[in-house]
């Protein structure tokens, strides 16, 4: 018997190593997010599993809850739709929306965290540009309250269970706030629906971004950023300055979603056709492919843990090509803002830093580069000129 035991408990241990081994190149990534002889339902079945805590934390009813092809087709639809916005005019939208928000929200008279002011600008354009709700409608500190509330939420989420998100009443209290600024129940149902993966990525790319721009050396990136602000087209967002030896804003973006992938691990669960027997035996719930990690191989150029927007430039593409970024995910599932997010969140970083210096403000900035939390030392106040 011990013999026995002997034999089998190392090759177990050695087939669930090989099977469960930590999907760190960028073609298991690829296999991982999109395999070929899943079926879509399947495919969603296996995110809407490790996503039911959305359920219970924000009552989410989209696709990222739902195996159901149709919920798919439906809400992909409708985000494309939302983000496609007014036509040719969408970036001056986003970047009036921006500037107004700004304006309105920039702590003049008091020193505020750095996280808070991004989160309240964030949530304010994602409002105004996606509902159409008007920004005279946004008090500043209900916008506090309800991004306090998502980014409290989404971290109990993670460690409580249904029974305890239910005790906790902040859902609905949010709920009554979100009713006053989106009305049109018939359009948007359930806007948290659109609100959550829209505004919960944007904040840290922007947050980040913004970061970057007071933690380097020199002025060269607060310098593309205010250019960037007072003509803020698609053209501009791409154009490296100065020659070709300044970054595009693009670039800059880029780099944020390189290093500071918002969703850093995307889970799946395996599901029937999908999974062989040892994952069945011996298999963890839920599996996740390490973005951040795939982000920081040597594909994308030297030194790939600095922080280098011109590894962008078209004359730094490393032999074999430049590697594609992960931060929206890859293959069927993929973002459906992939191509907008970036730009858009290079607008609002962008008038943040130009409102920043026009009101005559100060970025203090603390030690280390946040993500959903981890912004402690940095905040926005009054200068002393
Ligand atoms: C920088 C900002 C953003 C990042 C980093 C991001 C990231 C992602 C990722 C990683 C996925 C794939 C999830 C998976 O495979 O399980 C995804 C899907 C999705 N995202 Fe985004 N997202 C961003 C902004 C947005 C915005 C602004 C919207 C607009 C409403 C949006 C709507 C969606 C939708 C609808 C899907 C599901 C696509 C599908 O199921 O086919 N995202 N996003």
């Amino acid at each position: 018997m011990l013999s026995w035991f002997a034999f089998v408990l190392p090759l177990v241990f050695f087939i669930a190593l090989w099977a469960f081994k930590p999907l760190l190149r960028a073609a298991d990534i690829r296999t991982f997010l999109n395999p070929p002889d899943l079926s879509l339902p399947s495919l969603l079945l296996s995110r809407a599993q490790p996503n039911e805590r959305l359920v219970h934390a924000f009552g989410l009813t989209s696709t990222f809850v739902s195996n159901d092809p149709k919920i798919h087709r439906a809400f992909t639809t409708r985000a494309k739709a939302l983000i496609a916005g007014a036509g040719s005019d969408r970036w001056r939208g986003v970047a009036s929306s921006a500037e107004v928000a700004v304006h309105h929200l920039l702590p003049v008279q008091r020193t505020t965290e750095f996280a808070t002011f991004v989160q309240c600008i964030t949530l304010a354009v994602v409002l105004c540009t996606l509902f159409d709700t008007d920004l005279d409608a946004l008090q500043y500190d209900d916008l506090v309250y309800v991004t306090n509330v998502i980014n409290q939420r989404w971290k109990d989420s993670k460690i409580k269970d249904a029974a305890a998100m239910r005790q906790d009443d902040s859902l609905s209290k949010i709920t009554v706030h979100i009713d006053k600024w989106i009305m049109d129940r018939r359009q948007h149902p359930n806007p948290l629906n659109f609100i959550l993966p829209a505004y919960e990525t944007m904040w840290r790319v922007v947050a980040v971004t913004v970061a970057y721009i007071y933690r380097h050396c020199d002025n060269t990136l607060h310098d593309v950023a205010i250019t960037f602000a007072s003509d803020p087209t698609e053209a501009h967002f791409q154009a490296f300055g100065d020659n070709g030896l300044q970054p595009s804003m693009q670039a800059i973006v880029l780099e944020v979603l390189r290093l500071h992938p918002p969703t850093r691990h995307i889970a799946r669960a395996p599901v029937a056709s999908g999974s062989s027997w040892w994952h069945t035996l011996v298999g963890p719930a839920v599996e996740r492919a390490d973005i951040e990690a795939v982000h920081l191989s040597d594909a994308y150029g030297e030194n790939p843990s600095a922080f280098e927007p011109m590894r962008f430039h078209p004359t730094r593409v490393p032999v074999g090509g430049r590697a594609e970024l992960y931060a929206f995910g890859y293959g069927r599932l993929r973002c459906v803002a992939a191509a907008w997010a970036p730009m858009a969140a290079a607008v609002i970083a962008a008038k943040v830093v130009a409102q920043i210096k026009d009101a005559g403000c100060v970025v203090t900035v603390g030690d280390k580069i946040g993500g959903r939390s981890g912004w402690d030392g940095w905040t926005i106040g009054k200068g002393t000129e």
